[in-house]
């Protein structure tokens, strides 16, 4: 997938937020070079939106995140892609196909692909191939959409371009000869014990230092801030819910020990959670790693064939730490390219065969329901074929980086100097074959004792929701979790009200019981009560849906229709909406009712209505946190 410059090529332009959209362009590099086919794959951002016109086929494979919005990579290229002064023939001559990566319980359904793809037409270019939608809830994921696609775009290029294709494209695949090369080197380093450099790591600033650069590393790394803004002690953890009530809900306090911290209500925290130590063992012993081996990972040469000559040579870290802090081994399930690789390295012929069959076409769909349906983890895999022995190399290139998890601050930092409180739901679920899988990070949080003082790796981000000016009166909806950041909001509203006016504020709560999952129950209630930010006396209000306390079942959607005039004149007023919680169908849910209170209140269309909240949304008065 070298860069060829001046040569007839098929470039590949992706944007990933998690890592998706970047596996697929790979695959479809991958596919290309298999056919011969000259391609560049490239991260959106280190493309030069300029030189675009100058292409003959451009590829682009996009995922959609937040409400719609652009990954972070691809913010850049499309403020460029929008300049009005670009003419309509601007992209005149150059072919392009997109294949776009969402998920279809969003409500802006893979919004990005489609308004590239719409904006790629406008300014002149020529769609070479219908839009390709993956969707998260297909029963292969994305792939589902992915498989198809790329045959048809394969068919349709060797007619357009047959030049492109020195061997008929459709049997390029079967030729079993082709042995991919992973893309990294990995050097030993033989450390002697006096190396301070190399040696662990005491103090915060060497142990902050030591995760930047053992994640830098990693080829799977995220295109975030390596180094963690602070170091964390939790401080305080007490559960929000009953047992039995199905939900399992914890409040958590922690304070920052390595710096002070400076964050804003809305803002998000993300984690950096701890892998089971046994399961580490368990992994290096599976695969023959020395755990007190010292390495460096380096793109392989042909990756680099760029010539990244400015790179400092990176410090040796231990390939026990490198696995403990880069590597998901025993959480996330591996891609379906791992079971290709490793049929490369079974010994025993049945393995071989079953790990092929994984990896086709054929048996895309048996792959999902081993793999992904059952959360198989790396560890379990690996141990489920004992005869493959995967070189280092590929293991750290294949095995799914270990994600930081985001959870939205539920505190605010002018009430609580130096702490930030969560509201973290452990994550737990039973699999088809009827095997519990629980979430690493809230699991490992929840499970903390303060008395521990483990050290947390913390940063802290911006997220959809900007926090208000204390005259901007608030609507705010957040069931279940989704009530954290509005706790930040009360607690920062409370206090600003010692010191001068506040505007009121609604807020919309739900949960299954009053008794089991009443989510800080005592904390809002006593912001209801009289001169509290939620009193009535102060215009404001809280209302509370218990989903399973009578027959029917009762939503926020229904408490909001219930306060309709409420709504309305605080809307009338200037008020800004705040929703936040399950990204299912939640935030759908209460803009119908929305439209619906608009319209009924107003006098208005449903259409008008529908207008009335996009002008709302684009006057930075209506924002959604919603998470899946
Ligand atoms: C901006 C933002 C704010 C957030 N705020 C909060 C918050 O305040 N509180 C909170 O609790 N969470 C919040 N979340 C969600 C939280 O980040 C995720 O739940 C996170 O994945 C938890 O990490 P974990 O390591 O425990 O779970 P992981 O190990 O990451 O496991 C989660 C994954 O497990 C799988 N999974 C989960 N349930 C099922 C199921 N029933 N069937 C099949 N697969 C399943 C899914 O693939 C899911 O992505 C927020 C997310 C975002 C993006
Ligand atoms: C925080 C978050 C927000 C998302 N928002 C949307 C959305 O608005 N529309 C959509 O179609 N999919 C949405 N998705 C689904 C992703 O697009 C989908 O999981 C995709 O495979 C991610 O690809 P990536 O890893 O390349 O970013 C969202 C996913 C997350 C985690």
């Amino acid at each position: 997938m070298e860069d060829e410059p001046n040569k007839k090529k098929l470039l590949i332009l992706y944007a990933s937020e998690t890592g998706n959209a970047m596996d697929a362009a790979e695959r479809l590099g991958r596919e290309a070079d298999r056919r011969c086919c000259p391609v560049s794959v490239l991260c959106i951002d280190d493309f030069e939106p300029k030189s675009l016109p100058f292409e003959e086929t451009v590829i682009y494979v996009v995922s959609t995140t937040g409400q719609g919005d652009v990954p972070d990579s691809m913010k850049g290229f499309w403020r460029f892609l929008l300049q009005r002064s670009l003419s309509k023939e601007w992209l005149k001559g150059v072919d392009y196909g997109v294949f776009g990566l969402g998920d279809s319980s969003y409500q802006k359904y893979n919004f990005v692909a489609k308004k590239l793809d719409k904006r790629l037409l406008d300014l002149g270019a020529r769609p070479l191939i219908e839009r390709g939608l993956g969707d998260d809830q297909h029963p292969s994921g994305y792939e589902g959409a992915l498989d198809p696609w790329m045959s048809k775009l394969w068919k349709i290029l060797y007619n357009k371009a047959p030049n492109l294709f020195p061997n008929d494209p459709n049997t390029a695949t079967l030729n079993g000869t082709w042995v991919d090369q992973p893309k990294i080197q990995i050097t030993y380093h033989d450390v002697g014990k006096g190396n301070s450099q190399c040696s662990a790591a005491i103090d915060f600033k060497s142990l902050e230092m030591l995760i930047e650069r053992t994640r830098s590393m990693s080829p799977g790394k995220s295109s975030g801030k390596m180094r963690p803004d602070c170091f964390l002690n939790l401080t305080e953890n007490c559960p929000l819910t009953r047992p039995g009530s199905g939900k399992d809900v914890w409040h958590l306090e922690f304070e920052a020990v390595s710096s002070s911290i400076h964050y804003d209500v809305g803002d998000v925290l993300e984690v950096l959670p701890s892998q089971d130590p046994v399961a580490v063992d368990a992994f290096m012993k599976r695969c023959n790693l020395n755990p007190e081996a010292y390495i460096t990972v380096q793109p392989s040469k042909k990756e680099n064939s760029m010539g990244d000559t400015n790179h400092a040579p990176d410090i040796p870290v231990k390939l026990k730490t490198f696995v403990e802090l880069t590597m998901d081994i025993a959480s996330a399930s591996p891609r379906r390219y791992f079971f290709e690789i490793m049929s490369n390295f079974a010994s025993a012929q049945h393995e071989k065969e079953r790990l092929q069959y994984f990896a086709s076409p054929e048996g895309r769909d048996d792959l999902y329901q081993y793999n992904q349906k059952e959360r198989r983890t790396v560890l379990e895999v690996l141990e489920d074929f004992p005869s493959v022995q995967m070189p280092l190399e590929w293991l750290v290139q294949l095995i799914p980086p270990l994600k930081t998890r985001a959870f939205s601050i539920s505190s605010s930092n002018s009430a609580h100097p130096n702490q930030v409180h969560l509201t973290v739901s452990v994550v737990s679920w039973t699999t088809p074959y009827k095997r519990t899988r629980k979430g690493l990070c809230s699991t490992w949080l929840a499970g903390l004792d303060p008395q521990q003082r483990v050290l947390i790796p913390a940063w802290f981000h911006k997220g959809s929701l900007p926090s208000p000016s204390p005259s901007v009166p608030l609507i705010l909806i957040g069931p279940g979790t989704g009530c954290a950041p509005f706790r930040g909001f009360v607690e920062e509203r409370a206090l600003q009200s010692k010191s001068g006016p506040t505007a009121p504020v609604l807020f919309f709560f739900g949960c299954r019981n009053e008794e089991n999952d009443f989510l800080y129950r005592d904390f809002w209630l006593s912001h209801l009560q009289s001169g509290g930010v939620l009193s009535e006396d102060k215009g404001g209000g809280f209302y509370v849906a218990f989903s399973r306390d009578q027959p029917q079942k009762v939503y926020v959607q229904h408490k909001m229709r219930e306060q309709s005039t409420k709504i309305w004149n605080l809307l009338a007023g200037g008020a800004a909406v705040y929703i936040a919680g399950s990204a299912n169908k939640m935030p759908s849910d209460v803009l119908a009712a929305l439209e619906e209170i608009i319209s009924l209140e107003g006098g208005v269309t449903k259409e008008v209505a529908a207008r009335w909240i996009h002008a709302l949304e684009k006057s930075g008065k209506y924002h959604v946190e919603a998470w899946s």
